[in-house]
């Protein structure tokens, strides 16, 4: 532990330690918990040679998520790939925005998720609305394979549909939430981000033209039109983009808009209502 760890710090990886923990627990097929237990030396050369891959991996900046190919969310785990964004711990603000809003709603529940990768939010809403069903859009056909079977193994797919679609695009109904995490990066600024963001989650998940708001112009008119008379759209935003988003709601006739923020204190998201 301790010397994979110390290759991990002399990489100039931060959490190295706590990486280091997640990587060994994998090689040994254990949880992270019981690491400590176990001395430095691994039980077989064959846990020794996948720690060193995983470690040598973790050195080129591959996040831990992905070495693994899972990651929590919400306290569920997601099987995710290069097809699918690795589903961040703020977004669990879209989620408890939804939960607060539909909670105590009697009648059928509609959940729309635009741009769903892993499925990470539809599934963490279904899981907790048992009475509520939904429909996860992607363009990555990748991400909606990996979604599905998350949704199998979380025992949701029966509630949980996956389908491939340009955002909103030909889609009717009246759906009572519209949840989207789109991509909301500037073009030019996505090499800018961390290793661990710009080499390894997929171009289609970040980038979203040349002034980050490219996907909200094509998302907040379509949903505008589909939200029940009682829903609410529920978007994630990137830094500094608040006043912009607000905008483009109003703009489509969307009212009663709220903004939230994540835990870190910064805003994540935005609700807003018809008017
Ligand atoms: C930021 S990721 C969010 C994934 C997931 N909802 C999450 O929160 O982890 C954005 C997703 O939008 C998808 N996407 C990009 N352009 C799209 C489009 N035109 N129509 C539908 N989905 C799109 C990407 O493939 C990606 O899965």
């Amino acid at each position: 532990m301790d010397r994979a760890a110390a290759r991990l710090r002399g990489a100039g990886i931060e959490g190295a330690r706590r990486d280091a923990r997640m990587l060994l627990a994998a090689a040994l097929g254990v949880e992270a918990a019981q690491v400590m237990a176990y001395p430095e030396r691994l039980a077989s050369a064959g846990q020794e040679a996948a720690l060193e891959r995983a470690l040598a991996r973790r050195v080129r900046r591959e996040p831990v998520s992905r070495i693994l190919g899972r990651r929590e969310f919400w306290g569920l785990e997601f099987l995710i790939t290069p097809d699918t964004l690795d589903p961040r711990p703020d977004s669990e603000t879209l989620v408890a925005a939804v939960l607060e809003r539909l909670a105590g709603r009697d009648g059928p529940l509609w959940i729309l998720d635009l741009g769903t990768g892993s499925g990470c939010l539809l599934l963490a809403l279904l899981s907790e609305l048992r009475a509520a069903e939904g429909l996860g859009i992607d363009a990555d056909p990748g991400a909606l394979t990996v979604a599905r079977e998350n949704a199998a193994r979380l025992g949701l797919a029966g509630r949980a549909r996956f389908a491939a679609g340009d955002w909103a695009q030909g889609l009717t109904g009246a759906w009572q939430a519209i949840v989207s995490n789109p991509p909301y990066i500037i073009h030019g600024e996505i090499d800018e981000l961390s290793p661990e963001v710009a080499k390894y989650d997929p171009r289609l998940a970040l980038d979203a033209g040349p002034d980050g708001l490219g996907s909200y112009r094509k998302i907040v008119p379509r949903a505008a039109d589909l939200l029940a008379p009682e829903g609410v759209l529920i978007l994630e935003i990137g830094a500094g983009q608040g006043d912009a988003v607000e905008r483009l709601l109003r703009q489509s006739g969307l009212d009663a808009i709220e903004r939230l923020r994540d835990l870190s204190g910064t805003e994540r998201c935005l609700v807003a209502r018809p008017a």
